[in-house]
């Protein structure tokens, strides 16, 4: 059976409302999906919690209608409204976890909680119908980083997680570093594309030559120590401003490298011929090349979102919200640590 689900995501920096149409297990059709970027937050070079809230207090009733209006549809045409509860900053989910409240209420519409990193994990098969389980996941936002082995929709085992920072946080943290402004990831890209790989070598941690399958580091990340290095880099230059690309390139070249490793011990382990990308440093062209090239003689292939998916947007929560639509009933509640569904930890 066909359903209309509309979608409404408010979990960090952006305010997202989306409407897919399809079938809980099967093909979905993604009808629209605005998003509003807040951009108080590069005055303060990092994501204000209470400035959060309040932005998407005035934008999420906006943004609902207009992904309303640009899928031709009328609220009455929606069969289940889908919000991301958790995880996030609490104030930020609140408001789209009361806003869809009342919208579901008001409308007389059923509702469901949506897990935003599920939803990184399902963005990419709205654009890319082989980017269907069984895959090895890889979700690389600015708050997590995970490596799952992800069996079947709804079954997720995770093989590997940050035990610090997540790779985008670090690419945020680098980029204050370098003067890049906030967030860091796209202008750490653009500039890296200008540096000279071979003059900066940084660490890459948790990848070296004494480790073996089954070890507890094998498949976990950590960015700290490659934070920490870039940050003695910098305080040795001399002319910073000429030093950032080659800085750049030495960094993303880092974490390219400890991914596109970690990536291939998981599909190794799994032996899944498929990996799929989720999250904003998915948008990453170096990374997604670079590990496309490394899948590619292995007899695996790399799915990955376009940038709107890649970064945080309804249309995935309305998907989740579709393969969840059995869950109505359910309490709905904005949680900050909101526990991954069907997630077992090896
Ligand atoms: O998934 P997302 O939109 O929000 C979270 O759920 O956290 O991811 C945002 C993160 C930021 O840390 C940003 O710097 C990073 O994605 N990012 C990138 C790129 N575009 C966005 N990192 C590296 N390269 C990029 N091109
Ligand atoms: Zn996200």
């Amino acid at each position: 059976m066909s359903l209309t689900v509309l979608g409404i995501e408010t979990s960090c920096d952006e305010t997202s409302a989306a409407v897919v149409t399809g079938e809980p297990e099967g093909a979905a059709r993604l009808r629209s999906c605005v998003i509003l970027s807040q951009d108080v937050h590069q005055v303060y070079q990092g994501v204000v919690p209470e400035l959060a809230s309040r932005a998407h207090l005035v934008a999420v009733g906006p943004v609902t209608d207009r992904a309303l209006a640009d899928a031709g549809a009328l609220l009455r045409d929606v069969d289940l409204v889908a919000v991301t509860a958790g995880p996030g900053l609490v104030g930020a989910l609140l408001v789209g976890v009361s806003y869809a409240k009342g919208l579901a209420l008001a409308a007389g519409k059923p509702l469901v909680g949506a897990h935003h990193l599920e939803g990184h994990l399902f963005g990419t098969a709205l654009e890319d119908p082989a980017a269907a389980p069984p895959f090895v996941g890889l979700v690389i936002s600015g708050g997590h980083t995970l490596l799952l082995d992800v069996a079947a929709w709804g079954r997720y085992r995770l093989l590997g997680e940050t035990r610090d920072d997540a790779v985008g946080e670090a690419f945020d943290k680098v980029g204050a570093l370098l003067g890049l402004g906030f967030p860091g990831g796209p202008a750490i890209e653009r500039r890296a594309a200008e540096g000279d790989p071979g003059r900066w070598r940084f660490p890459r941690p948790m990848v070296n030559r004494a480790q073996k399958p089954g070890d507890a580091d094998w498949l976990d990340l950590s960015m700290s120590g490659l934070k920490t290095a870039v940050v003695h880099a910098v305080r040795g230059v001399k002319d910073l401003p000429a030093e950032v690309p080659h800085l750049a390139r030495g960094f993303q070249d880092a974490v390219i490298d400890v991914l596109v490793t970690k990536v291939l011990r998981a599909v190794e382990a799994t032996g899944r011929s498929r990996v799929v990308l989720g999250g904003g440093v998915a948008c990453n062209t170096a990374l997604r090349a670079a590990l496309a090239a490394a899948l590619e003689p292995r007899g695996a292939s790399l799915h990955a979102p376009s940038p709107r998916l890649a970064t945080d947007n309804a249309a995935m929560i309305a998907r989740v919200g579709l393969f969840r639509a059995a869950e109505t009933g359910r309490a709905v509640d904005a949680a900050a640590d909101l526990p991954f569904p069907g997630l077992e930890r090896a």
